[in-house]
């Protein structure tokens, strides 16, 4: 059964059967070709294309080189000279038996050399149109070099900032991250198929990853099936939807089966129910890791079960080319399961259009890295993507009428630091902080003092601080920027605590007692608890690590040529003890009222007592620090006649609603509108409220914008208490607003 495609709106099939009549031919070109080559290919020579290595180190002359004349390597990561790239090419493609072309795949995760935020950044633009725009430059910048394939986009949804990966993903939202990913997608895979400006996607890490126990990478993850696919399989089902080239299973472990072996989700689930015809690779020596979670015995038992579960091609275990010969020799795994493997990664080969074009052009590849345009479109991705989480009036800064700024703090000019993590190739030397960009594009007009204050993020050296106070007290106005160097987010770099690391806090204090307007910009990789850091400043801005150009995107939003717009993809706890926190959890039978009796207000001796007790938690309430969606401007947004067109609907309806949206404030300004639905009552019980649509609206002071949008009631399916995906008819609430906390509900039925 394949209960989603009931769903499929009748409108999105006949569209997809109109332009899928020419595809269709070029698949079946593509399918007869793969059958051909197949048929001709030895058992060794389809291992070799199951075997992905990492060859940057590796002489050209050696075992290697060996290998590829072979068949034996069907693919290499980590390549980025065009010269070697072609050199590898020429053995695959001139001087081995069949000529199959390698694909080259590296980690392209927010930018090639022009680097743009962290994916968490760039989720805060809530602009898929952006996301796309910057997947394409990371292409073409990528491609240029001679990659052919990027391990992205992140699809995991995380609930946990503790979680260093939080920064390579779209945050906590199914719905949100499904679009980003898809405007992801996109972008890489480009246009015209065979394009050799298009890189495969590889959506990742099937499934649940994001969900490690404690925050801590690599952890199990203990995911029921209907969790699984309400939260945490529907980014994945958009991007096969979406026509992602590439799948990689993930690291851990779901109530106790490694996503590597897991038969169920990627040969049950991805294949068989959504018919997903793309490669899956395993993630880094994920084959072999199945011996240490104690799921195989040994390299053997690992590389037929990571077959068996459909990973079609081994990511740097070794297992694959060390053991599937003799085991297909045994008669213990099939030739016929390693020829779909095949299969699909030939396929993808052809797709890209490697057969025809297997090379890059060397001499002219640098030309396509840092162009204006690029750098253009990444600084437009950091204006959007920073978030105003506090202002009492300071922001925007007028350089006219201010005569000094200090600017401060260990982040003011980190170029490295500032790019955030997975950023192989980008080059710190090419990086605008935000003290050369307030130097450079407002230095004319006031005197920019500087004082690092720290060397860096964790720098406990109380020497500096002394410094920097010393300057503040001669200024007019303190910037300070602090947040996390990248090395603290990324893969395998958790934290248990979220605050400010080393003496950043202090040194916000400290400014802050010299009666000068302190405005604290936070560039890190994940959301930090900073409610103490929020009110000892005047104005706080919260930057994911911004990239290339984020120091000019920073300086322009301080000094208001541009005006934020961001709004934050994840829930900010106040502290760490709270997580994990975010928006859209399920109802429980005793929610927070808001007016519990907090720690300090309990009498001494106090009796034990059941009554009135709520889901909270003594010492920090239940509300989080910002919720999801939050974000502030320099002006200020009214929605008004909030309306839908009925009270109640059936289940194949598509509602109609509306509303007006005011700029109620002095100054230009986009306002990022947000659908929020909550179902009720189901057979399982549903989350409180759930994103639905959102939309980054652009007015003038003063103006009125009626918006219409309409929502297919289809989209309010989850799967119930049957397993199935479907509406249930009832009581449903819809909110529209500039956030998840916010908005008053309105009541509409559905109807069977
Ligand atoms: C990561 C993947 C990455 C791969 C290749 C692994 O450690 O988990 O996300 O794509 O390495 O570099």
């Amino acid at each position: 059964m394949k209960p989603f495609k009931k769903l499929f709106p009748l409108f999105f099939s006949v569209l997809l059967a109109c332009s899928c009549a020419s595809s269709a031919n070029t698949d079946l070109n593509i399918e007869k070709k793969v059958a051909g080559l197949l048929s001709n290919m030895t058992l060794d020579e389809k291992i070799g294309q199951m075997t992905l290595i990492s060859s940057t180190d590796l002489p050209l002359d050696g075992e290697f080189a060996e290998a590829l004349r072979k068949g034996q390597v069907g693919s290499v990561i980590n390549e980025v000279d065009p010269a070697r790239v072609n050199a590898l090419q020429r053995m695959a493609v001139e001087e081995s038996r069949l000529g199959i072309p390698l694909i080259v795949g590296r980690d392209v995760i927010h930018g090639f050399k022009t680097i743009f935020p962290i994916p968490l950044g760039l989720a805060a633009t809530f602009n898929p149109t952006l996301v796309e725009q910057g997947a394409r430059v990371a292409a073409l910048e990528a491609t240029a070099a001679g990659v052919r394939w990027t391990f992205s986009p992140m699809l995991d949804i995380t609930r946990d900032p503790r979680w260093g990966r939080i920064a390579e993903g779209f945050g906590e939202d199914t719905y949100f991250t499904s679009a980003m990913g898809v405007a992801m997608i996109r972008g890489y895979q480009g246009g015209e198929p065979g394009d050799p400006s298009n890189m495969a996607a590889c959506i990742k890490h099937f499934v649940g990853y994001g969900a490690a126990e404690g925050g801590r990478d690599y952890n199990s993850t203990n995911l029921p099936e209907r969790v699984l696919r309400n939260v945490y399989l529907p980014p994945f089902l958009a991007g096969v939807q979406a026509g992602a080239m590439t799948l990689m299973t993930s690291f851990n472990d779901n109530d106790g089966v490694p996503m590597t072996g897991n038969r169920f989700l990627v040969r049950n689930v991805l294949r068989h129910e959504w018919d997903f015809t793309g490669l899956v690779v395993s993630d880094w020596a994920s084959v072999n890791e199945m011996i240490p979670h104690g799921f195989a015995t040994d390299q053997a038992h690992a590389a037929r079960l990571a077959l068996e579960a459909g990973v079609d091609m081994d990511m740097m275990s070794f297992a694959y080319v060390g053991h599937l010969g003799k085991l297909v020799g045994e008669g213990a795994v099939s030739e016929k399961m390693i020829d779909e493997a095949v299969r699909n990664i030939l396929r993808v080969k052809f797709q890209l259009g490697l057969f025809d074009n297997p090379y890059v052009q060397e001499d002219v590849h640098r030309e396509m890295f840092y162009k204006p345009e690029h750098l253009e479109l990444s600084r437009q991705s950091a204006v959007q993507s920073v978030i105003l989480l506090s202002n009492d009036g300071t922001l925007p800064l007028d350089a006219d009428k201010i005569r000094s700024v200090l600017v401060t703090g260990p982040m003011a000019d980190a170029p490295h630091d500032q790019l955030g993590t997975w950023v192989f190739d980008g080059e710190e030397q090419a990086t605008v902080t935000p003290l050369k960009a307030i130097r450079e594009h407002y230095g004319h007009r006031l005197r920019v003092l500087y004082q690092p204050g720290l060397k860096y993020s964790r720098d406990k050296d109380l020497s500096g601080i002394r410094k920097a106070v010393e300057a503040a007290r001669t200024v007019d106005v303190v910037i300070v920027c602090v947040g996390e160097e990248s090395i603290l987010s990324g893969e395998a770099h958790c934290l248990a605590s979220l605050d400010l690391q080393g003496t950043q806090s202090e040194l916000i204090a400290a400014l802050k007692s010299t009666g000068k307007p302190v405005i604290t910009v936070v560039m890190a990789g994940r959301p930090l608890t900073i409610e103490k850091e929020v009110s000892l400043s005047n104005a706080l801005l919260y930057s994911f690590h911004p990239g290339t150009m984020g120091g000019v995107a920073l300086a322009d939003l301080i000094f208001g040529k541009e005006v934020p717009s961001g709004r934050l993809p994840v829930t900010f706890p106040k502290t760490s003890g709270q997580v994990p926190l975010y928006y859209n959890h399920n109802s429980s039978g005793r929610p927070f009222q808001g007016n519990e009796t907090m720690l300090d207000q309990i009498p001494l001796k106090a009796g034990q007592t059941s009554l009135g007790n709520t889901s909270f938690y003594l010492d920090a309430g239940a509300a989080p620090l910002f919720p999801f969606g939050f974000g502030l401007s320099y002006t200020t947004f009214a929605y008004t006649n909030i309306r839908i067109d009925q009270v109640s609907y059936h289940q194949n309806d598509t509602m109609t609603m509306s509303f007006d949206l005011t700029n109620t404030g002095k100054t230009a300004a986009t306002e990022v509108a947000q659908l929020y639905v909550c179902d009720k009552t189901g057979s399982v019980t549903r989350p409180v409220k759930e994103l639905k649509k959102f939309e980054r609206i652009a007015l003038n002071p003063g103006e009125t914008r009626t918006v219409i949008w309409n929502l297919p009631i289809s989209e309010l399916a989850f799967w119930n208490l049957q397993m199935e995906k479907v509406v249930e008819p009832g009581q449903f609430a819809l909110w529209v607003s500039g956030d998840s906390a916010s908005g008053e509900p309105i009541l509409f039925e559905v109807k069977k």
